[in-house]
């Protein structure tokens, strides 16, 4: 099974592919972790990527698509995969769809994980993440069992370098300019589908799975 998910930035869509990927057994491949995986490393590619995001910017087309294609060819994702911020632009969605093409492959489902921009910027806030393996829980909403620490693989929790609010209202700017469009992309292909993403955690994983199956 692939699955795209789509939504703004804080809709939900980590939380949501990583339900997903426990539950059907398919890697969670989302260009976000990889570019903060890469920036905590200290490489090449995280120091690039980084003066896009720090400005809540979408890292530019050519780097990413790089990144994604040569991680969707590793053996885990043969069987499929749940993407999680990429595709973000319509030329992204382009080379995703010829790279499948050629190889006779398609998307199954786009889920659009859908929540207006007030209820956004309150979760952002509260977000802490962990950059070792890409888990994400809330202060209020998902607490980890322990304060600071990350339930699946034991490292620190962090507040992201790009959840501050003016860098936030940058990112939902960016998402309805140049991420939006791919709603209608999806639903020409006949793919979308809508969760509505101000439910509680456990109600929009229940939607997500009557629609997977
Ligand atoms: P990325 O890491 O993809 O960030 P994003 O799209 O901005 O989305 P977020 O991760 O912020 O939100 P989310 O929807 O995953 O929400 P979450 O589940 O964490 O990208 C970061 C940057 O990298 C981009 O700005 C760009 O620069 C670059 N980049 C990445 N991919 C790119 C691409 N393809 N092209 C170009 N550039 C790219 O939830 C948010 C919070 O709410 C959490 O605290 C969570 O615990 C909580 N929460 C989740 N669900 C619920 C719920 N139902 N109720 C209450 N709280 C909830
Ligand atoms: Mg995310």
């Amino acid at each position: 099974m692939k699955i795209i998910m789509l939504g703004a930035p804080g809709a939900g869509k980590g939380t949501q592919a990583q339900l997903i990927a426990d539950k059907y057994g398919i890697p969670h491949v989302s260009t976000g972790d990889i570019f903060r995986a890469n920036i905590k490393n200290g490489t090449e590619l995280g120091m690039e990527a980084k003066k896009y995001m720090d400005q809540g910017l979408l890292v530019p087309d050519e780097l990413t698509v790089r990144i994604l294609l040569d991680r969707v060819a590793k053996e885990d994702c043969k069987d499929g995969y749940v993407l999680d911020g990429f595709p973000r632009t319509i030329p992204q969605a382009e080379v995703l769809d010829q790279a499948l093409t050629e190889r006779g492959d398609r998307i199954d489902f786009a889920i659009d994980v859908d929540a207006p921009d007030e209820n956004i910027v309150k979760r952002m806030s509260g977000r802490r993440a962990c950059l070792a393996c890409g888990a994400t829980f809330h202060v209020e909403h998902i607490p980890p069992k322990q304060e600071g620490i990350c339930d699946r693989c034991g490292q620190e929790l962090v507040l992201r370098d790009d959840d501050k609010e003016e860098t936030v209202q940058k990112r939902l700017d960016v998402y309805h300019e140049q991420t939006q469009p791919l709603l209608a992309y999806y639903e020409k292909k006949g793919v979308l589908r809508t969760v509505d993403g101000t439910k509680t955690m456990q109600e929009v994983f229940a939607a997500v799975t009557a629609l997977l199956g």
